[in-house]
């Protein structure tokens, strides 16, 4: 099952990669807003975020959740997911919703790595 976790946490990074990516590449645009990649990374960290925490509770693997901090980052996430799903479909640019998305997952970056 180890194997299995490790394969959805390299999903966890393509998500992460596809949602911040989406953002950093628009960074320059003047029609910034919603673009494919970010509301689509923005389902995968959900999905595959609670996979992973649903794995990890299961007892077949060695891996300890810190609930406060995957709570915060559930929240973070569903707010982010909110966003994408509004402005997805909005004609760019959007550049208060881009803005938003950004810094909400690059927060949740922070979350993840520096709270121990
Ligand atoms: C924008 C959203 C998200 C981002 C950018 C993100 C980012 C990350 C990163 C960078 C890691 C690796 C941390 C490390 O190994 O030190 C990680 C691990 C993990 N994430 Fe996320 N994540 C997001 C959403 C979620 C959500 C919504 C959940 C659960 C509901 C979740 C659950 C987990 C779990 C269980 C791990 C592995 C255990 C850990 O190191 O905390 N993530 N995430």
């Amino acid at each position: 099952m180890d194997f299995i976790y490790n394969l959805v946490v390299i999903l966890h990074f393509i998500g992460l990669a596809s949602l911040v990516g989406g953002f950093i590449v628009q960074m320059s645009s003047p029609t910034k807003g919603v673009n494919a990649a970010m509301f689509h990374g923005a389902l995968t960290q959900l999905v595959t975020g609670v996979i992973l925490v649903g794995l990890a509770e299961s007892g077949t693997v060695d891996e300890e959740i810190d609930t406060t901090k995957i709570a915060v980052k559930l929240v973070i996430v569903l707010v982010v997911t909110a966003l994408a799903f509004i402005g997805r479909k909005k004609t760019p640019p959007q550049v208060a919703l881009w803005a938003a998305i950004g810094a909400l997952s690059i927060a949740n970056i922070f979350i993840a790595v520096l709270w121990n």
